[in-house]
């Protein structure tokens, strides 16, 4: 192989190998802003809006959200939920039969998320 050649190749694959270990800071969030929201915090706010429904321990058969797992693992498509409007016939708490979230509970619930889900 001519040396001009092996030189582009090698050219080609160093380029590649820089855009590839480049690492990718401007399109991280920067939560150093966030304020510090623990679950003792949030969980009041699930167990007032969302018992018993979807609280397995008082009778409910919807997807529970009773412990600090399944906060965390269902917080992104509870958060969808809650900030439909309350027209949506997928708005939680459904049809109204619990208190709504307010604005404040809501971005309590985003910052838990925001912040790593802090447990303590
Ligand atoms: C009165 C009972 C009741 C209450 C209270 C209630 N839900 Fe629900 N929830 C339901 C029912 C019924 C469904 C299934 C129908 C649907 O998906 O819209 C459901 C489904 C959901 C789902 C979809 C779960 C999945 O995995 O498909 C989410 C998320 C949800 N609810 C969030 C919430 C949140 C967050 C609250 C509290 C703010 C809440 N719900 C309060 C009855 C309730």
């Amino acid at each position: 192989m001519p040396v001009l050649t092996r030189c582009l190749i090698a050219l080609f694959v160093m380029s590649l190998l820089t855009f590839a270990c480049t690492p990718k800071t401007a399109t991280k969030i920067d939560t150093s802003n966030v304020p510090v929201v623990t679950y003792s915090e949030i969980s009041p706010i699930i167990l007032r809006s969302c018992a018993p429904c979807h609280f397995p321990d008082q009778g409910g058969n919807k997807p529970a959200f009773n412990t600090y797992l399944l906060a965390k693992s269902n917080m992104a498509k509870m958060l969808k939920r809650v900030q439909l409007p309350q027209s949506n016939f997928r708005f939680m708490p459904y049809k109204g039969k619990k208190e709504a979230l307010s604005q404040e509970e809501i971005e309590l619930l985003k910052n838990w998320a925001l912040g790593g889900y802090r447990e303590g």
